[in-house]
C-alpha cells in the first residue's frame, strides 16, 4: 500500500499492523528484540511516523536523522526510553497509551504480592522436586493479607488500582505521591512514614530524574524486616543492588519483580539465586486484550498525527503552539 512510510518497531498483537497497512507505507522489524540502534535510525529516517517500544531509545540524534518525521506514537504508558524534550523542539508529537494497561498492570503487581507474601513459587518447587512428603503445620508459612498494610507508591491510575484491589483483601492502604492527593480508603502520608509502617510497598512511580533509586540502602533499612517489595514500575526506581543486599541479609523479607534495571536482566544477575526474590521477564500488561488496545491506541494517535490531527493521547501539546 502507498502512503505515509511508517516505521513501527515490533510486530503487534491483534489487528493493529492491519490497519496501518490498510492506509501507509508499512515497515515493520521482524525481529524478536529491538532493533539495533543503528538500524532504528536506518528505517526510521525514511518514515513520517515511528511506532517505537519500551528499549528503543528515540534520543536526540534519532530526531536529528529523521527529517521527515511528523510522528512519534509509543506503545506503553511509560515514555523513559524517548527524549520529549528532543521531540518538542522539533515540533514533532509524541503519544503514549494511558488507561488501557491500567487493570491488567495492577492485576499482575497482585499477583506478584500474592506469590511472595505465600510463597507460590517455592511451594511449586517442593511439589516438583518430590519434597511434598506430609502436611506439616510449620510448613512454608507465609504472610496474611488481610489486616496487613500495603504501602502505594505513587498513586495514579494503576497506584489507585492497586489500592481497589487490597481493600478488596482487607489491607489498610497508605499512599504517597509527590502531588497532594486524596483518595478514599487511601491514607496519605510521607514516603519515609510509608516505608516504615508498610508490610507490603508497591512502587506505581513513573521513571524520572526524580525517581531515578528511590529505593536505595537508606529506603529499603527504613522499611520493616517483614516487608515485600513489589515493582511493576521501572528496574530503575530501585537500586537493585542494594535490594540484593537487603533480600540476602533480612533487612526486607522479599521481593517480587516484573521490571529490571537491565532488561532483559542477565542470567548471572545474583537477585536471581534468592528464593525470597520473584523475577518476571516485564509482563505486566501481557493480556491478549490489554495488547491489542495498547497497539490499537497506539495506532489511533499515529494516524491522527499523520492526518495532522492532534493525537488523543499527546504528551507535548506544546507542538500545537498556545491555543
Ligand atoms: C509495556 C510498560 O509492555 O506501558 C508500559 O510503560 O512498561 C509495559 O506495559 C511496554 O512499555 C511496551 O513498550
Amino acid at each position: 500500500m502507498s502512503g505515509p512510510r511508517v516505521f513501527v518497531t515490533r510486530r503487534l498483537p491483534g489487528n493493529a499492523l492491519e490497519r496501518l497497512a490498510a492506509v501507509t507505507d508499512l515497515d515493520c522489524w521482524q525481529g524478536d528484540a529491538n532493533p539495533p540502534h543503528g538500524e532504528l535510525i536506518e528505517r526510521a529516517r525514511h518514515a513520517e511516523g515511528i511506532v517505537p517500544i519500551i528499549g528503543d531509545p528515540i534520543d536526540a540524534g534519532l530526531v536529528e536523522a529523521c527529517e521527515r518525521l511528523r510522528v512519534v506514537a509509543g506503545v506503553g504508558v511509560g515514555y523513559d526510553h524517548v527524549d520529549v524534550a528532543a521531540l518538542t523542539r522539533a515540533g514533532i508529537p509524541f503519544s503514549n497509551t494511558p488507561g488501557v494497561l491500567t487493570e491488567a498492570t495492577a492485576d499482575l503487581a497482585f499477583a506478584l504480592l500474592l506469590a511472595v507474601a505465600r510463597r507460590l513459587v517455592e511451594a511449586r518447587a517442593v511439589v516438583l522436586e518430590g519434597q511434598w512428603k506430609a502436611w506439616d503445620p510449620s510448613f512454608l508459612l507465609g504472610k496474611e493479607l488481610a489486616g496487613s498494610t500495603i504501602g502505594i507508591v505513587g498513586v495514579g491510575r494503576i497506584g489507585e488500582a492497586m489500592a481497589r484491589r487490597a481493600r478488596g483483601f482487607g489491607m489498610e492502604v497508605l499512599g504517597w505521591s509527590r502531588s497532594a492527593r486524596e483518595l478514599d480508603g487511601v491514607s496519605f502520608v510521607s514516603l519515609p512514614e510509608l516505608l516504615e509502617r508498610s508490610e507490603f510497598v508497591s512502587l506505581h512511580v513513573a521513571l524520572t530524574p526524580e525517581t531515578h533509586h528511590l529505593i536505595g540502602v537508606d529506603e529499603l533499612a527504613a522499611m520493616r524486616s517483614d516487608a515485600v517489595l513489589i515493582n511493576t514500575a521501572r528496574g530503575q526506581v530501585v537500586d537493585q543492588s542494594a535490594l540484593y543486599a537487603a533480600l540476602r541479609d533480612g533487612v526486607i523479607a522479599g521481593a517480587g519483580l516484573d521490571v529490571a534495571e537491565v532488561e532483559p536482566m542477565p542470567m548471572d544477575d545474583p537477585l536471581l539465586e534468592l528464593a525470597n526474590c520473584l523475577v518476571l521477564p516485564h509482563v505486566a500488561s501481557a493480556t491478549v486484550a490489554t495488547r491489542s488496545a495498547m497497539a490499537n491506541l497506539a495506532v489511533d494517535n499515529l494516524l491522527a498525527g499523520l492526518r495532522g490531527e492532534p493525537l488523543p493521547n499527546c504528551v507535548n501539546p506544546e507542538v500545537y503552539g498556545p491555543r
